[in-house]
């Protein structure tokens, strides 16, 4: 039994804890390692800290004492690297050169195996979507003498890479000028495995001192025989003293076995001249990433840790890690990019800090280690961090187009209680008018707990509540977690057992037990080959497994970090098995992905044609976003918790995962009605709009609200409504180009430092609209940073504010009702619905409205344009090219005087959805959709900021009414109202291709 009876004991215990919670109090720190708690990261953070300590005289003990070879054929570079410090064991370097100017480095022990053992190398598996195209032969060119070797790659051969033999070193430039370099601290390190030492050398006792080992002298001799300075050599000896730790290592009471011994590896990774680096998600930080080394103010003291935890009330400004993981970061400075992913699924630390660097500008260091695996790294060399972006993307998978219902608005609470409470809190959302699209079930809805199997006393006609949702065009989703009661009147912790696909103890031969929300439970092996036809069948409508299955319902796939209450730091021990011989060391953070895949892929299964389906799961790591959505957990309701829920999801979007929010309101605690309301309009804005409260708050929906905040809240989540095209046509955006939903400044603005650090506000895709929520008490305005030479409109009051290229704040708005600090950039059209429904998809043939913000002039002719995205919302057939995507475009001749104008809308040419390249016009016959809207109108076209009213505007069926407000011009230097025109009806059709005319 792995699971002690005192820890079962102590459970009900940090249940009471879990509930009662004290909102002034944070993390609860002696649950989760800091770096010091860690043997590994001591053992490397040590080394680096030896390596600021000897400075110049610290080198690397790694070389390459043969010329590499080098395989035209795909073409890659291969070393033999060898380690001053350990003579006789052998390390194999690999780079790969791909088309796409991208590299990859690999670097494992030769030999690879200890005992059954050896370095987890799958990653790929689960990380990569899809492998570049090896760079094309015959624009490669190399060469290499003893020293160094050189490569040339990428489009026209413009990057180059730069490998230094002895130490080893490696530089990649873009037109001759460095972007990363690898090892330039002499960091990189690879601990191989090693037999275990007998007999097994006891803790140190106060007597030995200081006095150094037998082992520690050979392996000075050995480095300074390597030719390494004698302070060097003594900080790589004295960095390999570390503990028993290599060995075992206990924390919190809880043993780890460490049967493997240590497989650290380590390097250090810079970007001279770029200061500014973003990414690591998941924390809760701010978006440009901190030093970590404490050495100035605002620096944070540890390392930025990626492992996936259930962190119970989790501090809003720190570097421990959270439920998700991705490890990329982007480096970027005015002219300059370049990102690196690190790919582990093992425990990560990333040191940060910065020293001074070429060009005036600072370098931005990182040092990446990790617990297991071998050490694989891809580097994008693109100059601006959209295209480095959108080349991870691609490499990574991009984000899906969600199901159009998954953008409404989702009510949670653990927990509604019974079939009636659901269908009243649907019935009160209906007759208060307030636009919903799902209502949630947590673990409450399952007897015992047990996932799938209704409690028939709560939820005694569960197929009843669906179907009465399903008339309001409304959904369920239910919780299954990863974990299975271990009890054999559960259906599906027998199936389970009978397929034997659960993570098994460290000797492989049992089921691994642990405590969960079940009580004693059992985890799904989502490495295991056997487990996905088999969930399959659970999510299959056909089966009826899931009683009640229904297409209206999905599916909430919480606790997947995994959370396991008597596991080490709450999670599982790193010495149990999974399927293939695999420690969970070494996958722990890939395991949140292939709970999220399994499941995701069985829902889309479950009924042919498929549809497409929703998930939310919590714990998540690369690639995650190709299967669902994610949140950022169990918030507090706080003022601090709303602020970092924005610089939280601005890096989890520019690490990939766009489909991603917080929950409104916060998970503990009871917000004020003011918070409240701050909340919702901050959730308006997140990708993923849900609602959750903890099962001790008071009930918080937003019909309970007090008037006038009632009505504010409604009008909030119909703004979100009448949105939803651009919503969606974001989201299409970001699943064929690979640039996220929400874009932050330094990504929209690369050519202005001064907003690098604005991590508080964002642009929803390539709308132009920039939205930046209140999220203080009291709060009346809030300042908008804005980066661009260019006019920017109030959404609601039209007043004009400019922007300039080296950045101006402007003071917005924020009040508790009737607007939002929400503005449209000059030079953008916006898809609108005015009309709201009960729920999303019910307005699919509702009429359109464009906004046109001016821009102050026109450029190539174009004074503004956007996109409206939209298809059947549900089904794979726009794979088959069965969509609609429009571009508008306000064209002017600059030359005219006469102040002529046209509006242009044309199908968005050689557009192309995602896996297929069906452009818009050769469809075939795959055109249900398309037919299905041919008569869905544009109702209203508003333009914004035109210098004065036409004389007359004409469609092909002839002249069309419009309004004019007098009002600022987008092209004047002064504020004010801008003036407001607008056609009530142009008589034109959402799918056809027309134009207006302006004289
Ligand atoms: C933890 C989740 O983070 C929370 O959202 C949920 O309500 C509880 N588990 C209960 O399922």
């Amino acid at each position: 039994m792995r699971v002690s009876s005192v820890a079962a004991l102590l459970l009900p215990v940090w249940l009471l804890l879990a509930t009662a919670v004290d909102l002034a109090s944070a993390v609860r720190p002696n649950d989760f390692k800091k770096c010091g708690d860690s043997s590994f990261c001591r053992r490397i953070r040590r080394l680096s800290t030896y390596a600021e300590m000897h400075g110049p005289k610290f080198s690397s003990p790694y070389s390459i004492n043969a010329l590499p070879s080098f395989d035209q054929s795909k073409p890659s570079l291969k070393a033999q690297v060898s380690s001053a410090l350990y003579p006789g064991v052998d390390f194999e370097l690999e780079v790969r050169f791909h088309n796409d100017g991208t590299a990859r480095v690999r670097m494992d022990q030769v030999g690879k195996r200890h005992g059954d053992w050896k370095r987890y190398d799958e990653a790929e598996k689960w990380g990569i979507d899809k492998q570049p195209e090896l760079f094309k032969q015959e624009h490669f060119s190399y060469k290499s003498d003893t020293s160094r070797s050189t490569v040339n790659f990428g489009p026209e051969g413009i990057n180059t890479f730069i490998l230094e033999h002895n130490p080893i070193k490696a530089t990649f430039l873009r037109e001759g000028l460095p972007q990363i370099v690898l090892n330039g601290r002499g960091l990189l390190h690879m601990e191989h495995f090693r037999p275990k030492p007998d007999p097994f050398p006891s803790p140190k006792s106060e007597s030995d001192g200081d006095a150094p080992s037998l082992v520690f002298q050979n392996k000075k001799r050995s480095l300074q025989e390597a030719g390494h300075a004698a302070s060097a050599a003594d900080a790589w000896a004295g960095f390999e003293e570390e503990d028993r730790g290599e060995w075992e290592e206990t924390f919190a009471g809880r043993q780890d076995s460490k049967p493997k011994g240590p497989e650290a590896l380590s390097l250090d990774i810079e970007f001279p001249g770029k200061a500014n680096i973003f990414g690591l998600p998941e924390h809760a930080s701010p978006l440009n990433l901190r030093s970590t080394r404490g050495q100035k103010d605002g620096d944070f003291h540890e390392p930025y840790r990626l492992m996936n935890t259930d962190v119970f009330e989790y501090d809003a400004d720190s570097p421990m890690s959270l439920y998700g993981s991705v490890p990329v970061v982007h480096a970027v400075q005015p002219g300059s990019a370049a990102s690196v992913l690190w790919l582990s699924g093992s425990e990560t630390w990333i040191d940060v800090d910065r020293v001074p660097g070429p060009s005036g500008n600072e370098t931005a260091r990182t040092h990446f280690f990790s617990e297991s695996g071998i050490l694989d790294l891809f580097v994008f060399l693109e100059p601006t961090p959209d295209k480095n972006m959108a080349l991870f993307s691609t490499l990574v998978g991009k984000t899906p187009l969600p199901a159009y219902f998954a953008l409404g608005y989702h009510q949670c609470r653990w927990n509604y209680l019974s079939t009636d409470d659901v269908l009243t809190v649907n019935g009160r959302f209906s007759d208060e008018d307030i636009p919903m699209d799902v209502i949630w079930l947590d673990i409450e809805y399952a007897k015992n707990h047990w996932y799938g199997v209704w409690n028939d006393e709560t939820f005694p006609k569960p197929e009843r509540m669906l179907e009465g949702l399903d008339a309001e065009g409304r959904k369920l989703v239910i919780i299954i977690d990863p974990h299975l009661a271990r009890n054999d009147d559960y259906f599906l912790y027998k199936e389970a057992r009978t397929k034997d696909v659960f993570v098994k103890m460290p000797d492989d031969k049992s089921d691994y037990e642990g405590w969960c929300w079940s009580g004693s439970a059992s985890w799904l092996d989502g490495f295991h080959p056997d487990l996905q036809n088999w969930w399959n069948s659970l999510y299959s409508l056909a089966s009826k497994k899931l009683k009640a299955n229904a297409r209206n319902m999905h599916f909430w796939l919480d606790m997947n970090e995994p959370a396991i209450f008597n596991g080490p730091e709450i999670t599982a021990p790193k010495d149990v098995k999974h399927h293939g011989n695999w420690e969970h060391r070494d996958i722990h953070n890939i395991y949140s992905v292939t709970y999220h895949a399994a499941s995701t892929l069985a829902a889309k299964l479950r009924e042919s044609p498929n549809q497409r389906p929703f998930t939310l799961a919590r714990g998540w790591w690369l690639g995650s976003w190709k299967h669902g959505a994610i949140w950022t957990g169990d918030n507090l309701g706080t003022w601090e918790h709303l602020a970092v829920c924005i610089p939280m999801m601005l890096a989890n979007n520019i690490g990939g995962m766009s489909f991603c929010g917080c929950d409104v309101g916060g998970f503990f605690g009871n917000p004020s009605p003011e918070m409240l309301v701050r909340w919702y309009q901050a959730g308006i804005f997140e990708p993923f709009f849900r609602a959750h409260a903890h099962i001790d708050t008071k009930r918080r929906e937003p019909y309970l609200l007090d008037e006038p905040l009632r009505s504010a809240v409604r009008d909030l989540i119909k703004l979100r409504y009448k949105m939803l095209p651009t919503w969606y046509t974001a989201f299409k955006e970001a699943s064929s180009t690979g640039l996220p939903v929400l874009r932050p400044q330094y990504l929209v603005n690369p050519h202005d430092a001064n907003g690098f650090a604005v991590d508080d506000q964002y642009y929803i895709g390539d709308s132009g609209l920039l939205v930046k929520p209140a999220v203080q008490k009291d709060a009346t305005k809030v300042d908008i940073y804005l980066g661009e030479d260019r006019p920017f409109f109030n959404y609601f009051t039209h007043e004009i504010y400019r922007g300039s290229a080296s950045g101006k704040r402007v003071s917005v708005p924020a009040p508790m009702t009737s607007q939002v600090p929400m503005l449209q950039r000059g030079g953008s059209i916006v898809t609108i619905r005015e009309r709201v429904r009960r729920s999303a998809e019910l307005g699919w043939r509702d009429p359109f409205t464009l906004y046109i913000a001016l821009d102050s002039q026109a450029h190539g002719g174009v004074r503004a344009k956007g996109r409206l995205y939209l298809d059947d919302g549900q089904t794979y057939a726009d794979e088959e090219g069965d969509y609609v995507w429009k571009e508008f475009e306000w064209r002017e001749d600059s030359s005219a005087s006469d102040g002529s104008a046209t509006i242009v809308s044309k199908d968005v040419e050689g557009s192309s959805s995602a896996g297929t390249n069906v452009s818009a016009s050769s469809r075939g016959n795959k055109d249900a959709f398309r037919k299905s809207i041919t008569d869905v109108r544009v109702e209203r076209v508003v333009v914004l900021g035109l210098d004065k009213p036409p004389r007359s505007i004409k469609t092909r069926e002839g002249p069309v009414d419009f309004t004019w407000k007098k009002g600022s011009s987008a092209s004047g230097k002064a504020g004010g109202k801008a003036s407001v025109l607008v056609i009530k009806d142009p008589k034109v059709k959402i799918v056809e291709d027309w134009t207006i005319h302006f004289e």
